[in-house]
């Protein structure tokens, strides 16, 4: 088949490279110079006309939607007004992750656990009730941030310094609302799912690490790198969190008369009182993607025609484990610094995969352009062979002006020795 990816990062990498490895012919818009075997074709992501144009005059047979702008932008409910076929929310349903109030009055409609919370619109009212509640908390700003936008404050200081930005910086971009969070404890992961309607099919887990630096020091990051499934996550807990959550929200989100089709990611903590949601997307996560579908045996496009049909399907799994290690340009988050040579991935052995996000090419150098710049990853059998392989490729590589976390996978690995 013909396979339209729109996107441009790791995540929409990693879409592509399945897709060929299922055996499609693969096109991606705007795709990166440095995604092999792919045609990239020069259209935004929120230029919905022109996707649809193209969709049409080069006979696309899917097309498969990498980030939230797109789906903002409306590029399903264009693609549905032409009739062509596309796997992802509707404006209406991209809500979920377009708007965190939103998110949260639909959790508390369909009775899906998260924390307490509540939404304001003007600054006072919420410092008056932060002092009410007092800390430790959490203060997000409502609308996309890329993953920015959210600030767990150990002090009311902390939060008050939050509240001013969101209504009187654009540090965060144009916000008007503040939601106010009860802090949640706990071991956080990530579970997504194919969605169609009420119809569910879960994923594997996987766990992001989301701070710049080791040992969850440093900024919120995009995600600085992943691994799945995770061995220590109890049975019990995994079907819990389809039973509670998944399940629940679909349901809900097709009684509201909006409802999800597309990839859903439900981020999720482990609390004392079982897991509760922090927050939904309505896509893909990034780099959740990049270590979810190497393990994934069932072609691609086999799961997404079963789930839309509502047709019950055994979606299969490699039996191993995989590890991606986010490779950030220097200054990310805040500044990160473009322009550095990255060079020596032809040393790399066959069994890593590099998926290129924030890189661009200049001749047969690879230069970086964004903060942050690939995933390499590997499977294995065990989480510790996957490990050693990537960060052995890791030092094959010359990355001037760059950093990584030297201990993605480590929670799950000190579990299990
Ligand atoms: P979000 O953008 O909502 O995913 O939040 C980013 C990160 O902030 C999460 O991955 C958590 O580490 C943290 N966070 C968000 N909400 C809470 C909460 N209610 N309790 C504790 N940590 C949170
Ligand atoms: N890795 C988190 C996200 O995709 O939002």
């Amino acid at each position: 088949m013909n396979v339209l990816v729109i996107g441009r990062g790791g995540r929409e990498h990693a879409l592509a490279w399945k897709l060929r490895q299922d055996g499609h012919d693969v096109f991606v818009a705007p795709g990166n110079l440095n995604m092999d075997g792919v045609t990239c074709v020069p259209i935004e992501e929120t230029d919905v006309t022109a996707l649809v144009r193209f969709a049409e005059t080069e006979d696309i047979d899917w097309t498969i939607v990498g980030p939230e702008s797109a789906l903002m932008a409306g590029v399903v409910d264009a693609f549905n007004a032409s009739g062509r076929r596309i796997f992802g929310p509707t404006k209406a349903a991209a809500l979920l992750e377009g708007s965190k109030a939103f998110a949260k009055e639909i959790m508390r409609e369909a009775n899906i656990p998260t924390a307490d919370y509540e939404t304001f619109t003007e600054a006072e009212a919420a410092l008056a009730y932060i002092e009410s509640i007092g800390a430790p908390l959490v203060v997000k700003a409502d609308g996309l941030a890329a993953g920015k936008g959210v600030t767990v404050a150990l002090s009311l200081d902390e939060a008050r310094a939050a509240i001013h930005d969101i209504f009187t910086t654009d540090k965060f971009g144009d916000q008007s609302r503040v939601v106010i969070e009860e802090f949640l404890d706990g071991e956080e992961f990530s579970l997504m799912a194919f969605v169609s309607g009420e119809h569910v099919i879960p994923m594997i887990t996987s766990q992001d690490h989301k701070r710049a630096f080791d040992g969850d020091k440093g900024p919120n990051t995009g995600g600085m790198g992943a691994y799945s499934p995770m061995p220590h996550l109890e049975e019990a807990v995994y079907v819990e969190s389809v039973e509670r959550v998944l399940v629940p929200l679909a349901r809900a989100m097709v009684e509201r008369g909006t409802p999800f089709e597309g990839f859903l990611y439900a981020g999720l903590i482990l609390t004392e009182n079982g897991p509760k949601v922090i927050e939904f997307n309505a896509r893909f996560g990034d780099p959740e993607t990049e270590v979810i579908l190497p393990n994934l045996a069932s072609p691609l496009l086999d799961v997404i025609e079963a789930v839309v049909a509502k047709r019950p399907y055994a979606i299969e799994w490699l039996d191993g484990y995989t590890i991606g290690v986010v490779v950030a340009a220097a200054g990310y988050p805040e500044r990160a610094t473009t322009g550095q040579v990255l060079s020596d991935f032809e040393r790399l052995p066959k069994d890593v995969l590099v998926f290129h996000a924030g890189t661009t090419r200049d001749g047969s150098h690879i230069i970086g352009n964004g903060g942050r710049l690939f995933v390499i990853t590997s499977t294995k059998p065990t989480l510790l062979e996957a490990k050693t392989a990537v960060y052995a490729g890791l030092e094959m590589l010359d990355l001037p002006q760059t950093f990584y976390r030297r201990d993605i996978g480590g929670r799950a690995l000190a579990r299990i020795f």
